[in-house]
């Protein structure tokens, strides 16, 4: 198939959204829908790759940095068809040009496939089948089912408010025809706009056979306009997300509490609990349980590992057979190797743990280098910061530090050092020796607590 050009619409203001944020920013999964409909363009190979921008255009610029899209702005919104015109200079002479819409952010790109073929070198347009037609474009056909109007709404009369197959907006139209049709359009209807969907009766006006294509699904072609269906489309995409993963042999606990903005990538026999996200790039290996109500941003997880309820992972690494959670928190460069287990209410943070390592309550490791073996007791804390610079701690194999420790980093645990619990420790603890850094407990004789006067 030739290489179509696309052309996004996404000059509207979205007044319904009661939103600073252009609607197109509007997020589905975490990712704006204008960038959904981009992913989508990108799967069809686009020749070229226009977007339509009005209302909120800084913002919307600034936040779709992708170098070979063409802006174009549309100043007024005067309708569909003029919205079209305003990109016809950015479009080849010769090809297809599809037209999508920044706030429909759910077509797939087999649909637009579909309708790419039923257009030919002609045009064709993207329909639906609803039981409530009210509010869309309808579509009229003649004897032989060949499409020949779209009617807006607001234009009907009342045999053509009857019909229930509907103009998505979606549609493909042949490049050589573009700028003789849209010099065409007029405004002489309910709305006064420049309506695209008069192209369809030229195109059958000039004798060209017009295509159609009926959308899979509803979803599909569904435009956001308010916050109730932003929602809606989100529990849609969400649960297709769901199902794929389901097929691919993950075990959701309930696939209806589960949400992924980004990439899940897993290996076999992996089992998430509810209520659980799933965000940027995350990779969960072979076994790996994700208990209930966790939420994972650009991590890795190799096989085996658990994580418990109520954890916290971003930009992390852990290794295979772990322990996590519950209530964990991996932030930044926290790097666990094998076989480690990280407690409850535990913070780690830049910090590489090794082989077999435990951290099990209470406990903060920021800006640390934990051997392998090493057993880190209750309440410790890596004291990384003076307020103005971040020292290291380092910690090496087998070494045991007591309950309560403070590490003034930069400091050294030496290898199988033991640190006693309540330690404040400021210097190197020697290798394989007992290091105790805490005042002397000292009883005073005879001592009387102050009584109150009655
Ligand atoms: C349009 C179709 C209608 C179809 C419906 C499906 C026309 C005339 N009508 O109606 O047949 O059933 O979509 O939802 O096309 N836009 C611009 N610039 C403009 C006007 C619109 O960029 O000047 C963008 C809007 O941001 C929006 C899209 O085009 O994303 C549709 O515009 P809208 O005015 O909402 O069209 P509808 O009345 O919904
Ligand atoms: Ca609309």
């Amino acid at each position: 198939m030739q290489r179509p050009s696309v052309v996004i619409l996404a000059a509207g203001k979205g007044k319904r959204m009661y939103s600073t944020l252009p609607k197109v920013l509007h997020p589905i999964a975490g990712e704006p829908m204008l960038a959904h409909v981009i992913r989508t363009a990108r799967a069809l190979n686009p020749e070229r790759l226009v977007v339509v921008y009005g209302h909120g255009g800084d913002q919307v610029r600034a936040r779709i940095t992708d170098s070979d899209i063409l802006w174009v702005e549309q100043t007024e919104q005067l309708g569909t068809g003029h919205a079209l015109k305003m990109a016809l200079p950015a479009l080849p002479d010769e090809g297809t040009t599809l037209v999508l819409y920044g706030d429909v952010p759910l077509t797939r790109p087999e649909t637009l496939h579909d309708l790419l073929s039923a257009a030919g070198d002609s045009m064709a347009v993207l329909t639906d089948i609803v039981a409530n037609p009210a509010g869309y474009g309808r579509i009229v056909r003649d004897q032989d089912g060949s499409p020949v109007a779209i009617v807006e709404d607001k234009d009907c009369n009342p045999a053509q408010r009857e019909i229930n197959e509907i103009n998505t907006g979606i549609l493909a139209l042949p490049n050589r025809c573009l700028a003789g049709w849209l010099g065409r359009l007029g405004n002489q209807n309910a709305q006064g706009e420049y309506y695209l969907t008069d192209v369809l009766g030229m195109a059958h006006g000039d004798g060209l056979k017009v295509g159609s294509a009926v959308v899979p699904h509803s979803y599909e072609a569904a435009g956001v306009n308010n916050k109730v269906q932003l929602a809606e489309l989100e529990r849609i995409y969400q649960g297709n997300r769901a199902l794929a993963l389901m097929q691919a042999g993950v075990t959701l606990l309930d696939p209806a509490r589960i949400d992924i903005r980004g990439e899940l990538q897993h290996g076999m026999d992996v089992t998430i609990d509810v209520n659980c996200v799933f965000e940027g790039q995350v990779t969960l290996g072979d076994n790996v349980r994700i208990g209930s109500h966790c939420v994972l941003k650009n991590v890795t997880v190799a096989a085996g590992t658990q994580i418990a309820p109520f954890s916290v992972l971003e930009d992390a690494v852990v290794g295979a057979d772990c322990k996590i959670g519950p209530y964990a928190r991996l932030r930044p460069g926290a790097e666990l190797a094998d076989q480690v287990h990280i407690g409850n209410f535990v913070e780690v943070k830049k910090s590489h743990i090794g082989l077999g390592s435990k951290v099990n309550h209470l406990t903060y490791i920021g800006d640390a280098s934990i051997g392998s073996k090493v057993n880190v007791g209750a309440g410790c804390v890596t004291v990384n910061y003076n307020g103005v610079d971040k020292f290291r701690t380092v910690v090496e194999d087998n070494v045991f530090v007591g309950s309560g420790t403070l590490m003034v980093a930069p400091v050294t645990l030496e290898q199988g050092a033991t640190v006693g619990a309540g330690s404040v420790i400021t210097k190197t603890a020697p290798a394989g020796e007992l290091t105790v850094a805490r005042a002397r407990q000292v009883t005073i004789p005879g001592w009387q607590r102050p009584k109150k006067k009655s």
